[in-house]
């Protein structure tokens, strides 16, 4: 039974959704509708990202709240085994069998996947090795490959089967820049007729992947819209100065020794220096430091 594409297009709809661990909260009440595309998990280290693609990866039961992935509801065991089987996951520290060889992994988890009889599950298995480049690799020991190829093998094992949903954490993590276009070119593919749900701290990737952002923020949605709206918060606010400001907002060296500032408060220049600040074109990173108030003297949006 399949229920994708559902009829609204909606793949994962949340409302309410709430995760503790002990006493904190790391998803507080998060309302999310996601259709197809991609979509790009923002926030900083302990912002809830991998909690949250947890819970719609079923390996989390949030503790309250409304959860449906792909049209079934992940806290009930019959809902729970629905999505599981037209389900992607790449997790943040996948774990492997360190003498397993690159095909022999794949191969055991497409028989968990329940992926066709011997012969359809091994071309399954080539297609995807194929699609992030091992193939020249499958015979090598997982311990013998490279951190970047470990990855590679993680993504191969998400995409086993044709999933309807792929959810992954960090999956560009140790890629090298080949690899890394290699990455974005997959995942804009796999999600023209499906939906892809990605953590990253590489705000390049978003810009070049997302058809929309999810900025977390301390368990709390605190942007969701298009990555050209989450740069457009910082239109106006950036600028190039000659010197390092004193206060009232973040600045950092370029490599042509002048200063890049984001001025949290509004589209005026840097206190006293109306007259040299030169505005700068905002960048996706420079609009997420705004609306996490990473930013100096920031309330987050
Ligand atoms: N197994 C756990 N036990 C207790 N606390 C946890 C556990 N996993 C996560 N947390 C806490 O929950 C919060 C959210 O963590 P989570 O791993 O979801 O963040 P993240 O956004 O993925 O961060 P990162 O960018 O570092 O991967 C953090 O405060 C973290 O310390
Ligand atoms: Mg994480």
């Amino acid at each position: 039974m399949t229920t994708w594409p559902s009829p609204s297009g909606i793949v994962v709809s949340a409302r309410g959704l709430t995760k503790h661990y002990g006493d904190r909260a790391a998803l507080n009440r998060i309302d999310l509708d996601l259709g197809r595309g991609v979509t790009g998990l923002l926030g900083r280290n302990g912002a809830g990202k991998t909690t949250l693609l947890r819970c719609l990866a079923t390996a989390h039961d949030p503790d309250s709240g409304s959860l449906e992935v792909l049209g079934h509801d992940p806290t009930t065991a019959p809902g729970r085994a629905r999505v599981r089987a037209q389900l992607g996951f790449l997790p943040q520290n996948p774990v492997f069998y360190p003498n397993f060889t690159a095909f022999t992994l794949l191969d055991y988890i497409a028989i968990l996947k329940e992926v066709g009889g011997r012969r359809a599950r091994h071309d399954e298995v080539r297609r995807v090795l194929d699609q992030v480049g091992l193939t020249d690799r499958r015979h090598t020991r997982v311990r013998r490959l490279s951190g970047g190829m470990r990855q590679r093998l993680g993504l191969a094992g998400a995409l086993l089967g044709e999933p309807g949903l792929l959810l992954l954490d960090e999956p560009t993590i140790g890629l090298d820049p080949e690899q890394r276009i290699r990455f974005r070119d997959l995942v804009s593919e796999f999600a023209a007729t499906r939906a892809v749900v990605l953590s990253t701290h590489q705000t390049e990737d978003v810009a070049a992947v997302c058809d929309r952002v999810v900025v977390l923020d301390e368990g709390l949605v605190v942007f969701a819209d298009t990555p050209a709206a989450l740069t457009d918060r910082a239109r106006g606010r950036v600028w190039s100065l000659p010197e390092r400001p004193s206060t009232g907002s973040t600045s950092w060296r370029s490599p042509d020794g002048r200063y890049r500032v984001l001025t949290p408060h509004g589209a005026e220049p840097p206190a006293g220096y109306g007259g040299i600040a030169e505005p700068l074109e905002p960048t996706l990173e420079d609009g997420y430091l705004l609306v996490t108030g990473s930013a100096e003297g920031t309330v987050a949006a």
